[in-house]
This record gives structure tokens, C-alpha cells and sequence, in this order.
């Protein structure tokens, strides 16, 4: 039987990609006038000014940390939670981006035995860490998922667009 697949952690919202958006709509507006994406913004902690990008990335998943077996079904089951249930990960990645990064991911897609593709939103009060994660130098060590039993590796992101406070003025 595989970890149950709904972890607290790990059960997110749709709600949460328009709470990004009506975050950042207007530099004026930055409070949230829905009560659930309102809630959303507090629980996260999420800043008043933000930066942000979207775009895709791939990542590779393994049954071990010397990625030597693709881990298919962690893979699988990590892709058809995300497209169900999405997924927001607050702190993501902060051992390469530091405390305060919020991911949002919604969108998943197989796309070989040991890869998928994922399409994020990403938000955080510091312009440094969108800057580090659009950088497609930076690199992310292997990181265990309990949750999927699997190890992965996040390859790049591709930043397709960004957003600043000042841009919104
Ligand atoms: C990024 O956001 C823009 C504006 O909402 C949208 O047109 C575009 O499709 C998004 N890109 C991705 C990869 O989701």
C-alpha cells in the first residue's frame, strides 16, 4: 500500500493560484477580499509585496538517493495527486532558496519512465530567491519524499514571466 497520498501537508487548493493572482493584481489591493484566500494568505504567511514567476520545470524521481532505479509509481502517484489535489509548498526548497519561498503546483504531466513536468507559480517577499530559482544555474540537491517513498531531483526552471510589486504599480 502506497503512503497515503492526501498528507496534510501536502492537500492543496486551486484557490490558492487565484489568491497569487488577486495578490498581485493591483499594488494598491494586496489583501485578498475572498475570506477563504484570505485565510490561505495568513496561514502561508504570505508577504504584501511579493515577486513571482510561473513556468515549468522537470524532475526526475528514484527509488534511492544514487538515483539508479526510476521510482515510476512514486512518480505517478506524486503527478496524479498534484492534478487532483495541487499543491502548495511553503519554505519550498529552502535548502537551496532559504526560508520564505511559496510554491504552487498544479499542473503535472509524465513525460518518460523516471521524468514529469510540472507547471508552478511561485511567490516570495525577497526578489533574490525568484531571481535564484529562475537562474538555470542553480542546482538542487536530491531531496527524499516520504509522502511518494521517492527521491528526486528538480532540474531548472524555466521562468516564463514575472512579476514584481513596482510592475504593478
Ligand atoms: C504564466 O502566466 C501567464 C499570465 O497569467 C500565462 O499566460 C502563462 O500561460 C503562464 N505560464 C505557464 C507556463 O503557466
Amino acid at each position: 500500500m502506497a503512503p497515503s497520498i492526501l498528507a496534510p501537508r501536502r492537500i492543496m487548493l486551486g484557490a490558492v493560484a487565484l489568491l497569487i493572482a488577486a495578490t498581485e493584481c493591483s499594488a494598491t489591493m494586496t489583501v485578498p477580499t475572498s475570506f477563504l484566500l484570505q485565510q490561505i494568505a495568513q496561514t502561508v504567511s504570505l508577504p504584501m509585496y511579493t515577486w513571482s514567476a510561473n513556468g515549468t520545470h522537470t524532475a526526475k524521481g528514484y527509488t534511492s538517493k544514487d538515483a539508479s532505479t526510476a521510482s515510476v509509481q512514486g512518480l505517478h502517484e506524486d503527478c496524479e495527486n498534484i492534478n487532483l489535489n495541487k499543491k502548495i509548498a511553503v519554505n519550498f526548497r529552502s535548502d537551496v532558496l532559504g526560508d520564505g519561498a511559496i510554491g504552487y503546483f498544479y499542473k503535472c504531466e509524465k513525460i518518460s519512465h523516471d521524468t514529469s513536468k510540472y507547471w508552478f507559480t511561485i511567490s516570495s517577499g525577497e526578489e533574490s530567491q525568484i531571481d535564484q530559482l529562475c537562474n538555470s544555474d542553480t542546482k538542487y540537491p536530491i531531496v527524499y519524499d516520504s509522502q511518494h517513498n521517492t527521491w528526486f531531483i528538480d532540474e531548472p526552471f524555466d521562468c516564463t514571466q514575472r512579476t514584481s510589486p513596482t510592475s504593478l504599480a
